[in-house]
């Protein structure tokens, strides 16, 4: 396993703005000193980010080699998966038991592994839960399956309390993972997009502390940091003017399924680049670390930069020591162009230097990760249905 360091992770709940704003300091890990893993995991992660967002994995000579070395490769992949150097999560309890998750705009369950799940436990080390440690948790037995951008889970929907901090859910449908074909460096995820996407079929976790009247505002925002392993925070039940500048400005959820929104346009500055120009969906998704595009926007985005295409990778690789003469991307969105240095969307593993501006075929939408969310705040109103960005501090 070429992973050298597992982070120790904590999360500090500081109130904010009255009893009912929940701040949580989330934890990073950054992949710079790390060598870039093996093509083939690459080809993985592609993969499973294309059956997350509902698309088929690509069936190329590379594709059938990765499944003949899916034992091993599967474990490998946590080293690349959520890596990219943007990788944030926090920690929650079920039925009283804590576990570290990913908090992912981009999907709409709770899940953490069960007690069965040899693969969770004993391959990659995750924290299990114990029902018979839990006298709130109830089990439903309908079988549920859920794919992501770091593989796939399936087990059992039940029901127990979960906490985010001193913030108690009661009985909130979870997932308990038996199978699993991956392993991350958080336990589970924590799904913060709408009930529509639910494959446990559950209220989703911030609808239920709505319903409970668990937070201040049906609002939650997230501040993520670059350059330590402070990952910055989530705030839960409304938004910190402190963290960003100016006003924020709004867009609608076209589709309250994933965190959908309209973009304007999407250019490298200077380059008479402008993409997506009459505008384009695009899907705000903090589970995912970088910008994906459609094929030949991203070609012709990443050409603008001056990177280069890697063919062993599929990756756009700049040179490493001239990051700082690249020009910026800009966001157009509701009106206001949003910005993104190449200290931010440059990822660097060692002497490996990558535009974090991927394809995925067949694209005809955004997904806007970590990437773009280093460098603005985003505030998610749930209630209003509507996304609020600014320039982060
Ligand atoms: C907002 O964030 C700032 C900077 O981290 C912090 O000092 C302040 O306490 C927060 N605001 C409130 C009202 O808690
Ligand atoms: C895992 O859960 C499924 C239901 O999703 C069940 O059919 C299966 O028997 C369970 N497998 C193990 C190994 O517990
Ligand atoms: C956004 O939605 C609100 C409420 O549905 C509506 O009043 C407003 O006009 C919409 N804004 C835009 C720019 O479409
Ligand atoms: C891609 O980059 C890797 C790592 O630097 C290098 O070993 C490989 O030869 C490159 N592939 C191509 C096709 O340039």
């Amino acid at each position: 396993m070429n992973i050298s360091v597992i982070t120790l992770l904590f999360c500090l709940i500081v109130l904010v703005e009255g009893r009912k704003v929940h701040r949580f300091r989330l934890q990073r890990r950054s992949h710079r000193h790390h060598k870039l893993p093996q093509p083939h995991l690459h080809l993985q992660f592609r993969n499973a980010l294309r059956r997350k967002y509902g698309y088929t994995p690509l069936r190329t000579v590379n594709a059938v080699q990765v499944a003949s070395e899916s034992g091993k490769g599967a474990v490998l992949s946590e080293a690349l998966i959520n890596s990219y150097d943007t990788n944030f999560f926090g920690l929650v309890s079920v039925g009283d038991q804590p576990f570290t998750v990913q908090f992912d705009s981009g999907s709409s369950d709770l899940w953490v592994p069960s007690s069965n799940c040899e693969f969770c436990i004993k391959k990659c080390g995750n924290k299990f839960f114990q029902k018979s440690k839990s006298k709130s948790f109830r089990s439903s037995g309908v079988p549920f399956s859920i794919t992501y951008g770091s593989g796939s889970v399936k087990g059992i929907v039940a029901t127990d309390n979960v906490g985010f901090g001193d913030l108690k859910i009661l009985q909130q449908g979870i997932g308990l993972v038996n199978i699993s074909d991956s392993c991350s460096v958080f336990d589970g995820i924590a799904g913060l997009a709408f009930q529509q996407l639910s494959m446990t079929r559950s209220v989703p976790p911030f609808q239920q502390m709505i319903d409970q009247q668990l937070v201040e505002k049906p609002i939650f925002s997230f501040h993520l940091k670059s350059g330590s392993s402070d990952g910055g925070s989530m705030i839960l039940g409304g938004s910190n003017s402190s963290l960003y500048y100016g006003p924020l400005t709004y867009t609608n959820v076209t589709e309250a399924k994933y965190w959908t929104f309209r973009m304007d346009g999407i250019e490298v500055h200077g380059k008479g680049s402008r993409r997506c120009d009459s505008g384009c969906k695009a899907i705000m998704d903090t589970g995912t670390s970088l910008i994906v595009g459609p094929v030949m926007d991203v070609l012709y985005l990443n050409q603008a930069i001056g990177a280069k295409h890697n063919a062993t990778y599929d990756l756009y690789t700049v040179d490493c020591d001239s990051i700082d003469q690249l020009p910026i991307m800009v966001f157009y969105i509701a009106g206001k162009e949003f910005f993104v240095k190449p200290q931010t969307y440059v990822i660097v593993y060692q002497d490996f230097c990558f535009a974090g501006l991927i394809d995925m075929r067949g694209l005809d939408y955004w997904i806007i990760g970590d990437v773009f969310l280093r460098e603005n705040y985003v505030e998610f109103d749930w209630a209003r249905k509507r996304i609020g960005i600014a320039p982060a501090v």
